[in-house]
């Protein structure tokens, strides 16, 4: 898949500067989008277009997106699991001092994020990393910006022993606190029926992680990949053509439009951070500055933006992801189009 990708955008870049400026349809538009840069090949993606000057190549489409699944869990066999994973989630009692929960920092009411560059924990003391949202985050290869929890279950379990975060002193802390609230009581039993010994620091993370498995946010691109061409509007279209010419779409793709890959930040031109990334975990000098690739899935509401929270708005982040992981320039025509298109990644039942 990702050979293809990358013979895809070869394949494409070929046959753009092939084809040279083909500006049918575009002339119309006020500010010239083309001439900002080059990312119009309008032959390329093996005839991406063809007819009206916004139809999109479904089979193209196809090779770098996938639209979200109805569900990636069984909501009612899993509806006790689900509702304590919810609960856990909400409370903030699995704070050492029960001022904070995964909500301060993942909202559920604002798309799973807190809105600020790092987060304050349990003392206001704050890490080194933006809290990415827990939206949609199931579907990642794997959880944190350096990849280092396998899944959302293994991942539910660092914050609450994390002194900076949830600042709880053990595992064993976490239980004893937990057995003491006859409602955990109830709903453990209930969550998991035939164990003996059912509120257990694991079993703490297969519910939160069942409850993040429930936040799966649907949007217009999603009807749009399932053949509802007038899901998106002219600007999304276009936005989304040239997110897929200028080559966003070779990290930011499949159904979480990135979350399945580890790239470097600054893989053309560098992006300076003292924050090694997946070098950490793997100990690969390869892997230095090396990031999981994030989901662009309602990414209009989750910045600021990158691993530190150091770039404000949407729009710095695709001039500096143009700059830094692809040598390009690029201007407003083009940052007001993928913006465009980035927002038709926004839940649905948002609007
Ligand atoms: C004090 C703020 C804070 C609290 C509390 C917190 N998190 Fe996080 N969360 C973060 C930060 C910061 C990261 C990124 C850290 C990193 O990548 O090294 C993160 C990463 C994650 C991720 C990975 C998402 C991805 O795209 O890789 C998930 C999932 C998550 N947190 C869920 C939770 C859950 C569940 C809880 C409660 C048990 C929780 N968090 C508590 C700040 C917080
Ligand atoms: C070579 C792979 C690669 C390419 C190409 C690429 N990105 Fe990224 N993108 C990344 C990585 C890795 C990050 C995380 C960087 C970090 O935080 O240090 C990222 C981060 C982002 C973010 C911020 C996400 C967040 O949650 O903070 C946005 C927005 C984004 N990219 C959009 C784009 C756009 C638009 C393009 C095309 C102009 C693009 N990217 C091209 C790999 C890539």
């Amino acid at each position: 898949m990702k050979i293809f990708l990358f013979l895809a955008l070869i394949v494409s870049s070929y046959s753009y500067a092939q084809s040279g400026h083909d500006h049918q349809g575009d002339a119309k538009k006020k500010d010239d989008h083309h001439s900002e840069m080059h990312d119009d090949g309008h032959h390329g993606m093996g005839g991406m277009m063809h007819g009206g000057h916004h139809k999109l190549d479904k089979t193209t489409l196809k090779q770098f997106f996938e639209p979200l699944p109805a569900a990636i869990i069984d909501e009612k066999k899993n509806a006790a699991l689900i509702a304590l994973g919810k609960k856990l989630y909400l409370d903030p009692k699995l704070s050492v001092n029960d001022t904070i929960s995964c909500n301060s920092c993942h909202q559920l009411n604002n798309f799973g994020v807190d809105s600020q560059p790092t987060s304050p924990g349990h003392e206001g003391k704050r890490g080194g990393r933006n809290s990415p949202t827990t939206f949609n985050a199931a579907l990642h290869i794997a959880q944190f910006w350096d990849g280092r929890a396998k899944d959302v279950e293994e991942q539910a379990l660092g914050p609450i022993l994390n002194p900076i975060e949830m600042g709880m002193p053990s595992e064993a802390a976490v239980v004893d606190k937990l057995k003491k609230i006859d409602e955990y009581k109830a709903m453990f039993a209930e969550a998991f029926k035939g164990e003996k010994d059912p509120i257990q620091y694991k079993n703490i993370g297969k519910a939160i992680g069942a409850f993040e498995r429930t936040l799966i946010t649907p949007s217009r691109f999603d009807d749009f990949l399932k053949g509802d061409e007038n899901a998106l509007n002219d600007a999304e279209k276009r936005g989304l053509q040239k997110f897929v010419h200028m080559g966003c779409a070779n990290c930011h793709n499949g159904v979480a439009i990135g979350g399945n890959s580890y790239k470097k930040i600054g893989l053309v031109e560098e992006y300076k951070t003292s924050d090694e990334g997946r070098f950490a975990v793997t100990g690969l000098e390869t892997d230095k500055k090396v990031f999981k690739v994030p989901s662009l899935r309602n990414i209009t509401k989750t910045g600021p933006y990158f691993h530190d929270g150091s770039v404000k708005t949407l729009d710095e982040a695709i001039e500096e992801m143009a700059e830094h992981q692809l040598g390009r320039k690029v201007g407003p025509g083009f940052i007001e189009d993928v913006k465009a298109f980035l927002g038709a990644l926004t839940a649905k039942d948002s609007k």
